[in-house]
């Protein structure tokens, strides 16, 4: 064996999409992929620097893996592990190790794209409940001085002398107009976190028919909403009047969304229920879960909002106030469950999982 010339041995491997590295009986890099260099981000030269293990804060594990490898002479040793980088996000990766003989090691590394995905839900629940509190904290300072202007405003108009202007009533009816609206909102923002939560065995299928019926009452013609239920799906401890807002605000979106086609009367929306199996929501693994999609076929979310339409405040319609969805969200939550979206012209896709028993 020549260690000196590694690469001219390996060279076949350069061409691989797997990400594979060569260490010496020290952990000493011999041989990188350029897969691997790409996974790794760092290049051949910076990975000979140290032995492997060692250019990672918690190298330790991987060192145990590759004496581990060494010592009994695997010939594959598979594990999961997620290498802390300085100053960087940890990488998860699928490690497996081969001892070659001569105390070589062959390590084949794969992104654990699962963990990936469970790390970005978890960032964006943090940063979801932290807008969450923010606004809330906000609402209450803003709710506390508005009845105090809107008081002020009314004694300002019972003030007027009575041959005033017509005008200078108008401006104190614009304040209090105004304040009513603003308090309509600021309502709106603190509701979740007021009604108490009350909990029973809920039915989804009569969640769905309550919210059919209510967006038929409104729409009656032009619109019409298929049901696509699956049977078998079981009761479960929720609060039946959370879960009916959910519903209510994606179905009423997408009915608003649909004015065109209610117009030339081909508007549709779909409820279909359906039972999903081995999930995991916010980080919890679950053996059963309800599957509730509502799909309307408008012409989709405007893309420039697209990635924040659960953020509050956050509307794409004239006279909206962007709540719908962060309610439909908070409520979801309580509930365990997680709440998507996929959207494109034509078909727009709500799904809400949440855990059955
Ligand atoms: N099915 C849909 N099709 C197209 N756009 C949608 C759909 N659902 C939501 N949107 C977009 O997402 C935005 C946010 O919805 P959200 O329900 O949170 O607020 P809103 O409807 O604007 O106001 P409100 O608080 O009255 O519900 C909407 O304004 C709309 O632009
Ligand atoms: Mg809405």
């Amino acid at each position: 064996m020549n260690p000196g010339a590694p690469s001219s041995r390996y060279a076949g491997l350069d061409l691989l999409a797997s990400s594979v590295l060569l260490l010496g009986p020290a952990g000493e890099v011999r041989y990188a992929n350029p897969a691997a260099e790409n996974l790794l981000e760092l290049s051949l030269k910076s990975l000979q620097r140290a032995p492997l293990p060692e250019l990672f804060a918690n190298g330790q594990e991987l060192a145990a893996l590759c004496a581990q490898a060494l010592a009994h002479q695997y010939a594959d040793l598979r594990q999961d592990l997620s290498l802390q980088r300085s100053g960087r996000e940890p990488l998860h990766v699928i490690t497996s190790v081969s001892a070659l003989g001569e105390g070589e090691l062959l390590l084949e590394m794969r992104e654990n794209v699962q963990q990936l995905k469970l790390d970005r839900e978890e960032r964006i629940l943090d940063q979801s409940q932290a807008n969450k509190e923010l606004i809330r904290n906000l609402a209450h300072e803003i709710k506390n001085p508005l009845g105090g202007i809107r008081g002020a405003a009314q004694l300002l108009e019972l003030e007027l002398p009575p041959q005033h202007p017509a005008d200078l009533k108008e401006y104190t009816q614009v304040i209090i107009k105004e304040a009513d609206r603003l308090q309509t909102l600021v309502d709106r923002l603190l509701a979740p976190h007021r009604k108490p939560h009350i909990v029973g065995d809920v039915n989804i299928h009569e969640v769905c028919e309550r919210v059919r019926s209510l967006i038929l009452a409104e729409f009656p013609a032009g619109l019409s909403i298929r049901r696509d239920y699956d049977a078998s799906i079981p009761e479960f401890r929720g609060d039946m009047e959370q879960l009916i807002q959910v519903v209510l605000n994606i179905a009423h979106n997408a009915a608003q969304a649909l004015k065109g086609r209610i117009a030339a009367g081909d508007a549709e929306i779909v409820l279909r229920t359906r039972v999903a199996r081995q999930v995991t929501l916010a980080k919890v693994r679950y053996g059963l879960a309800l599957d509730l999609h509502i799909i309307d076929n408008g012409p989709g979310i405007a893309p420039e909002i697209r990635d924040r339409i659960f953020y509050p405040l956050v509307s794409g319609r004239e006279g909206g106030s962007g709540l719908g969805l962060t309610l439909a969200q908070t409520f979801v939550q309580q509930h365990l469950g997680v709440i998507e979206c996929e959207s494109r012209p034509g078909l727009t896709d709500f799904r809400i999982l949440l855990p059955l028993p």
